[in-house]
């Protein structure tokens, strides 16, 4: 289950102190009437109490997410230590949090957004963060849209921001992002079949522009799904009790759907030697079964039988969005070989 840092549930938790949650529910309410209705921030996001709304429902989960999307990208380049990060989009300064956990050696960091609301609490929530990146950003209220440079830095998020700009700005944003990225890109989009579009077109233009899709595909191929299903992932994550208030929630967790895509500069880029579990592992007595986009561009049920029992095992405790490496020699992880194992077994 994916938490918040301790710091930040705290500093939302000390903003909390003292507000009527009845307000909260109809601030949050509000918020999410009006994303779901297809509106932007910026018409419903219009004062400090709308900002620290969102912060309460809607950042645990874009936090849990952009995080889930960092571990990949940790998981792929075990030794990109990114100095600079740029949060674009920034909102309350989720995606900032997330990358100064992921990554420690993050020592400067810009935010861009063009609702001051949101950055004026992206630097109350911050303000005694342990990372010095993360309490002294840069600030910078523009639009997106516009012509403003954007610095170069190493790692570059764009975090739930694309469904919020006009359709025929969004490959150009894009292609401002990725002229802004020295090392690697990522976006993160709610995992509807809109979302999933978006970062499909995202992945184009980022192919077109020479850059290397790192995750979640693990080749450069064209997408291998076909409509109406759609790449998307899942993080469970708990809700305090404010979150469970603003929600009008009965459960104490929920699971945030969301697409996404990782870009790198060449010299960053590694093959993949695995394919990507697309959704949840059914297991049964006989073998696990994980749809699986593979290292060739398709898409195909991946079994690893019960026989094979170290891998078996192993593969029980795969989860969506894993990687699941396929090979001739499943057998050297299986303790019993059988002659016949099948090549679509864990490696
Ligand atoms: C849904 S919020 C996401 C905030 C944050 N990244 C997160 O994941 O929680 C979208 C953010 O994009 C910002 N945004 C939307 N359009 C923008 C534009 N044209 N220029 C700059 N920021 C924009 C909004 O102000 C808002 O902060």
């Amino acid at each position: 289950m994916a938490e918040l840092p301790a710091a930040l549930g705290a500093a939302i938790d000390a903003l909390m102190e003292g507000r009527q949650r009845g307000d909260l529910h109809a601030r949050a309410g509000r918020i999410s009437h009006a994303y779901r209705a297809g509106a932007t921030s910026t018409g419903v996001v219009r004062e400090a109490g709308d900002a620290l709304a969102y912060a309460v429902s809607r950042l645990p989960a874009t936090y849990a997410a952009v995080r889930h999307v960092l571990d990949r990208l940790v998981e792929r380049c075990p030794d990109f230590a990114p100095a600079s990060g740029l949060d674009v989009g920034a909102g309350p300064g989720t995606a900032s949090w997330a990358m100064a956990e992921a990554f420690p050696t993050l020592s400067a960091l810009t935010q861009v957004d063009c609702n001051r609301a949101f950055l004026d609490l992206a630097r109350t929530l911050a303000a005694d963060a342990v990372s010095t990146a993360l309490r002294q950003p840069v600030q910078r209220l523009a639009d997106l849209v516009g012509k403003a440079p954007l610095p170069q830095s190493d790692l570059v998020v764009l975090g739930y921001a694309l469904a919020e700009l006009a359709q025929p700005s969004q490959g150009e944003v894009v292609e401002r992002l990725w002229a802004a990225t020295a090392g690697a890109l990522v976006i993160v989009e709610p995992g509807t079949p809109a979302g999933y579009q978006r970062i499909l077109a995202a992945r184009d233009v980022l192919i077109g522009l020479q850059a290397k899709i790192l995750a979640p595909c693990p080749h450069q191929a064209p997408c291998p799904l076909v409509a109406p299903d759609w790449c998307h992932f899942a993080v469970r994550l708990s809700r305090s009790r404010d979150h469970m208030a603003a929600k009008a929630a009965t459960l104490g967790y929920e699971d945030e759907k969301f697409s996404y895509l990782v870009a790198v500069r060449p010299a960053l880029f590694k093959e993949a030697n695995a394919g990507r579990i697309l959704d949840r592992p059914e297991t049964s007595k006989i073998a696990v079964a994980a749809k699986l986009c593979g290292t060739d561009g398709t898409v195909a049920v991946a079994l690893v039988p019960r026989r094979q029992k170290p891998a078996y095992a192993a593969a029980r405790r795969l989860r969506w969005g894993d990687e699941l490496r396929l090979g001739r020699n499943a057998a050297e992880a299986d303790a019993s070989p059988e002659p016949d194992a099948s090549p679509d077994c864990l490696d």
